[in-house]
């Protein structure tokens, strides 16, 4: 047996059948999956990295120094079906001289188009309108019931112009949006293209129709978006994430909403995922809730998983790799 062969690779979950194939097909690793649609067990996570010299893992996987003591030495790469990392121990991780892929681009316009839809969705009222067709609430047509608001003549504020905010950006500028704000840590070149003007924080906060969250979660952004900030919002405006639910301090996002501080909520992303089904949350009309499917297209899904089966292998092999995180 082959040096190359005894390479020990441990995939955290069943992911979609492209990227498994290129796996096989390279022959390079002994590969062990938790053949599942439902997230390994932490005891089984545990015992399955034992000895792996990769690890494939996803956004539900938290990858901390236990998982990493528990892979041991060997461990040189670890390859993450998103494109968020805040599931990895980044700093342990590097102190160790493990390299990680991730999916950044190939997801972004998945994630942008389902942000506009439930921006949308939340806006204009669907889930509500929906459920009255169901349920004979529909009358007949009134002139004031299931109103929203609208795109036309708004300031829309996008919380984080990265690879997903600017998409977003310049898919909701041809509903006519008057003022497209931002904020982040610099101001950003390719704001230009979608007219976008870098404001504090708070200017974006109080002056926006439509707040949009699209920051990556770090320490800074960690529950950013609390009682404060909601207290600053317009009455009249809507706040969407689709981010991370940890930016958000949900008991603040539900005082906020019931108590007509902002006017709806669309969240495609929540803490803990799943929401449980008594969340407060999911008692109110104005909350839109997504069960976390930015990224789920088909297409998308599939070249997601390519993209992290090609990282593992460049990991594995000490090459360069298509999306590596520069730590
Ligand atoms: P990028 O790295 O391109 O963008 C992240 C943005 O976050 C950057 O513009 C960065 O600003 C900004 N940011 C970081 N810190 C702060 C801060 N303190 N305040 C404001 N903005 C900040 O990543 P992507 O656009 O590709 O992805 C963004 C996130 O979207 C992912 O990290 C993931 O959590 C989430 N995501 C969710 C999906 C879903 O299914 N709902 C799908 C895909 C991604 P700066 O450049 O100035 O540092
Ligand atoms: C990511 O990639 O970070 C998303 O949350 C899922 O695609």
């Amino acid at each position: 047996m082959s040096a190359q062969q005894i390479l020990k690779v441990f995939v955290t979950r069943r992911i979609p059948q492209e990227g498994m194939k290129i796996l096989q097909k390279a022959g390079l690793c002994n590969l062990s999956v938790w053949d599942s649609d439902e997230p390994v067990p932490r005891a089984e996570l545990l015992k399955g990295v034992a000895g792996a010299h990769g690890i494939l893992c996803l956004l539900s996987d938290k990858i901390d120094t236990e998982v990493l003591d528990a892979a041991g030495p060997n461990l040189k790469v670890i390859s993450t079906l998103s494109v968020g990392f805040d599931h990895l121990a980044i700093d342990e991780i590097k102190k160790r001289g493990i390299r990680v892929g991730y999916t950044p681009d190939v997801l972004t316009d998945a994630t942008a188009e389902l942000t506009v839809a439930l921006l949308l969705a939340t806006a204009r009222r669907l889930p509500e309108g929906v459920e009255e067709v169901k349920n004979g609430g529909w009358s007949t047509w009134k002139p004031l019931w299931l109103c929203g608001y609208g795109l036309s003549g708004s300031t829309v504020g996008v919380i984080g112009l990265g690879r997903i905010g600017l998409a977003i950006a310049r898919r909701l500028k041809p509903f006519g949006v008057k003022r497209l704000l931002y904020t982040g840590r610099q101001p950003k070149p390719q704001a230009q293209e979608v007219d976008g003007e870098y404001v504090p924080l708070d200017t974006l906060v109080s002056e926006s129709d439509f707040v949009v969250v699209s920051c990556s979660l770090t320490p800074d952004t960690q529950g950013l978006c609390d009682k404060t900030f909601f207290s600053k919002m317009k009455k009249t405006s809507i706040f969407i994430n689709t981010s991370r639910g940890a930016v958000v301090n949900q008991e603040d996002l539900f005082e906020a909403l019931s108590s007509g501080q902002i006017a709806a909520a669309g969240l495609d992303v929540t803490t803990p995922e799943p929401l449980p089904t008594a969340h407060p949350l999911l008692t109110l009309k104005n909350c839109v809730v997504l069960p976390h499917i930015g990224s789920a297209t088909y297409s998308t899904r599939g070249v997601m998983s390519e993209l992290t089966a090609n990282n593992l292998l460049a990991g594995l092999t000490g090459s360069e790799m298509p999306s590596e995180l520069k730590m």
